[in-house]
């Protein structure tokens, strides 16, 4: 059975890590998940991030998968620990990507309400750039209006600047999409802001990360056709909805495939 490249999100938040892999592999065999029947993991406890992370490992072992990109910041700050020790596979996750990445001595994280209070960004930055100022701050209502497709209206314009507000007030150089969601927020983000604040997107060392991990570990099969079409896309919910987001974001309708994950009978 073919190899697939497993990543995983909650919605179409990890579409900017796919995308971002496939621009510097166009060879590897994916299989994504969105687990949109739970969708928005960015307001649910440690606990429950930690349950649905299991799931989904064990649901992408399942699918054969040879390696597994955390592609949601909010599982990446609150089970990490439980993805690698169920993974049995490399595992890539974006907020070591993000660290990489950051230059700059007044660093602002836009995130998830859960993310923010695992604190799990500011505590890593700190740990190998120990001068850094890390202000973050919890984006609420963005990933409910990203998955919405209300990305360019004046309500989106309006709670983005008052997210932008206290960073600003803080003077930071630079901010990270501590998200995965909110690359697709780009465009509005950027116009709100001095053109001397730097958009760290975490995907971009991500996709290196993994195309440096590629090259020197002959472990994903090539496959002949390009990545995305190769795409094998998985929901939890709502799978012809997922489609046409799917269509708006990749330029791509594909089929999609409904699926259960292993359910601990526990609904959040
Ligand atoms: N895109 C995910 C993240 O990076 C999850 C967002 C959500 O479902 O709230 O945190």
């Amino acid at each position: 059975m073919n190899k697939r490249l497993g990543i995983f999100d909650s919605g179409v938040g990890g579409f900017t890590v796919l995308k971002r892999i496939v621009e510097l592999q166009d060879d590897v065999s994916c299989i994504y998940l969105g687990d949109t029947a739970r969708l928005p993991y960015g307001s649910k406890s440690a606990s429950e991030i930690r349950v649905i992370a299991e799931e989904v490992i064990e649901w992408l072992k399942n699918q054969n998968v040879n390696g597994i990109v955390v592609a949601c910041n909010t599982t990446n700050s609150l089970a990490m620990d439980v993805v690698k020790n169920l993974a049995g596979v490399p595992v890539f996750g974006l907020i070591d990507s993000a660290i990489d990445m950051i230059q700059e001595k007044r660093v602002g994280i836009l995130c998830t309400p859960s993310t923010a209070s695992s604190g799990a960004y500011k505590k890593n930055i700190l740990l190998s750039k120990m001068d850094t100022y890390v202000i973050q701050q919890a984006c609420p209502a963005f990933v409910p209006m990203i998955e919405m497709g209300q990305i360019n209206t004046n309500e989106m314009r309006l709670l983005a600047s008052q997210y932008l507000q206290p960073l600003l007030e803080a003077k930071v150089d630079s901010i990270v999409l501590g998200c995965s969601h909110y690359p697709l927020l780009k465009n509005v983000l950027t116009k709100l802001l001095p053109s001397d604040i730097r958009l760290i997107d975490p995907a971009i060392g991500l996709a290196k990360t993994f195309n440096s991990y590629k090259e020197s570990n002959i472990l994903m099969p090539s496959s002949s056709s390009k990545s995305l079409l190769n795409t094998r896309f998985c929901v939890t919910s709502d799978p012809f909805g997922f489609a046409s987001r799917t269509n708006h974001w990749l330029g791509i309708y594909p089929k999609v495939e409904l699926v259960s994950l292993r359910s601990k009978a526990r609904v959040f």
